[in-house]
């Protein structure tokens, strides 16, 4: 990373299946990260993509009867048109059967057997088809199952290629103690390290009799182990999307990769072993967010049982997607979710905090200043309450704590409202001789409403556009944060933001 640059990716997704809210979840994650650097003046890339090759793709090709080429065209477009609907910004979007990503997939494995880590071997052991994993003793669940898929494992006997992890026991124990933000949370940090303190056992570089996959260069017979196909997918992209190497030379390695918990393994500590043995930087962070859980659900007046992110986004857009995500799971934890949860903070929140706070402050303005934003000192009690909010909401961002940063906004969105009650602008209004105190309070509210929404924009790319073009000040840029820093002049009329009832889907 050069000075100033800021690289994030997102696991790809399996083609498997039509995309769901877990794999929104981390899109939007990402994307809120991916904003608020570019906010910062930082080069961004944000990269997202699909995960193509595999059993777990083969497997559902063969179930439907289709080739598996066929079923991931036909699910990767659905991710490809998921991932603006979530307003996600990616500066890129990988498909691991890109011809341009398995040449460059070829030549690091072949790099990487140049450099002496791989050899022909025999793999005995209990394989997950769903994860694609070669289980361990400690991760296999009661009765040879896979405690993520609740399948049973299959017994695995084939000669093939291996990678020697053995050998990056004491590189990656030293990566990790150096480290001690290599992996976020602690918890996540401290399951990585305690794996690879197990002791590191070499794993199956490539497969024997399975057809879909990158061909190894130097056996085409076979196909390389897809999760090291998939990994490779943040190193080759930045090639692909730039065949001059000009993004690589700005990128590599990766600022902050996020992913969920299930593949913590892969890449804490496969990931960072393949990277040294082919010569290339670790990446600087790995952020392991929880899991959405989604059963046990409460129906929900508008959303029934389900909470599908396309049908959400067609109802209540983007913004209440993104928002509702981030605000009821801490990142970092699992937490449920849940159709009558994102209800009731659409409506609490968005609609009756920070929705009304908008409105209500612009619908003033036009009713005792005729639009006009009074030239007037800021309320110095305001100014202390935002006071250090930017530094403090990118130190959180900077580490991973995107949820904790929107409550850190929250507080003051709230804390306005409450300003509001206290000072009453409609009493003032009354009575001229308050004149020039109504001219505080409005003046104070107005460029309150307008820092809150320059440093919300990551989280509601779509409603702070509106806020701040009806505010006619159009700079999002980081110092714009500043409590202090804007002068609106007029205000136009806004429509509500966040309306109570959305109407039906696509209406
Ligand atoms: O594992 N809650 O793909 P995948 C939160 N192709 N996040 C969830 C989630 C949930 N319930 N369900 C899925 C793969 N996710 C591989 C990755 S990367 C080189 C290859 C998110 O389609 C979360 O980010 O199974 C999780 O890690 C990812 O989707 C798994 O997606
Ligand atoms: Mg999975």
């Amino acid at each position: 990373m050069g000075a100033g640059s800021f690289y994030v990716t997102t696991p790809i997704y399996y083609v498997n299946a039509a995309p769901h809210l877990g794999h929104a979840y981390t899109t939007i994650a990402a994307d809120v990260m991916a904003r608020h650097h570019r906010q910062r003046g930082e080069a961004v890339f944000f990269l997202t993509g699909t995960d193509e090759h595999g059993e777990p793709v083969a497997h559902a090709a063969a179930a439907e009867g289709v080739e598996p080429q066929e079923l991931a065209d036909r699910n990767a477009a659905r991710f490809l048109e998921l991932t603006p609907q979530l307003q996600a910004s990616n500066d890129f979007f990988i498909r691991t059967t890109d011809p341009d990503h398995v040449a460059r997939v070829q030549a690091v494995l072949e790099t990487v057997r140049e450099n002496g880590y791989v050899y022909e071997g025999t793999y005995e052991g209990w394989y997950c088809p769903r994860c694609a994993d070669f289980k361990t003793e400690q991760e296999i669940a009661e009765g040879n199952t896979c405690p993520i898929h609740h399948i049973e494992l299959t017994r695995e006997n084939e000669q093939n290629w291996f990678f020697r992890l053995s050998d990056f026991q004491e590189p990656l124990e030293r990566l990790f103690d150096e480290n001690p933000d290599f992996v976020s949370p602690k918890s996540r940090f401290n399951e990585a390290r305690s794996f690879i303190a197990g002791g590191l056992q070499d794993v199956s570089l490539s497969r024997r009799g399975l057809e879909w996959g990158v061909p190894l260069p130097w056996d085409p017979g076979q196909v390389a182990y897809v999760w090291w196909d998939a990994l490779l997918n943040y190193y080759t992209a930045l090639g692909v999307a730039d065949p001059d190497g000009g993004l690589e030379e700005t990128f590599w390695p990766p600022d902050f990769q996020l992913i969920g918990k299930d593949i913590l393994k892969f890449h804490a500590v496969y990931w960072p072993a393949l990277l040294m043995a082919a010569g290339l930087e670790v990446p600087r962070r790995l952020f392991v967010h929880g899991f959405l859980l989604m059963d046990g659900e409460k129906m929900s007046k508008s959303l029934g049982n389900v909470l599908d992110p396309v049908e959400v986004v067609e109802r209540f857009g983007a913004d209440a997607l993104r928002f509702y995500l981030m605000r009821d799971v801490p990142f970092g934890a699992d937490g449920s979710v849940s159709p009558a949860a994102f209800d009731a903070r659409y409506e609490t929140e968005l609609a009756n905090e920070y929705g009304n706070l908008a409105g209500r402050t612009v619908a003033m303005v036009h009713r005792y200043r005729d639009g006009q934003v009074p030239r007037a000192e800021l309320d110095p009690e305001l100014a202390e309450a935002f006071a250090g909010l930017p530094d403090r909401v990118a130190a959180l961002v900077d580490d991973g704590a995107i949820s904790q940063a929107l409550d850190e906004i929250w507080e003051r969105v709230r804390r306005c409202n409450r300003y509001v009650e206290e000072r009453a602008p409609w009493q003032l209004a009354k009575d001229e001789g308050q004149a020039g105190q109504l001219d505080v309070v409005l003046a104070s509210l107005i460029e309150a409403v307008r820092a809150l929404t320059v440093m919300l924009s990551p989280w509601l790319p779509e409603s702070s556009g509106r806020l701040l073009r009806a505010l006619d000040a159009g700079d999002e840029s980081w110092p714009a944060a500043r409590f202090g820093a804007g002068s609106v002049g007029t205000v136009a009329e806004l429509e509500p933001l966040f309306p109570k009832d959305p109407g039906p889907a696509g209406g």
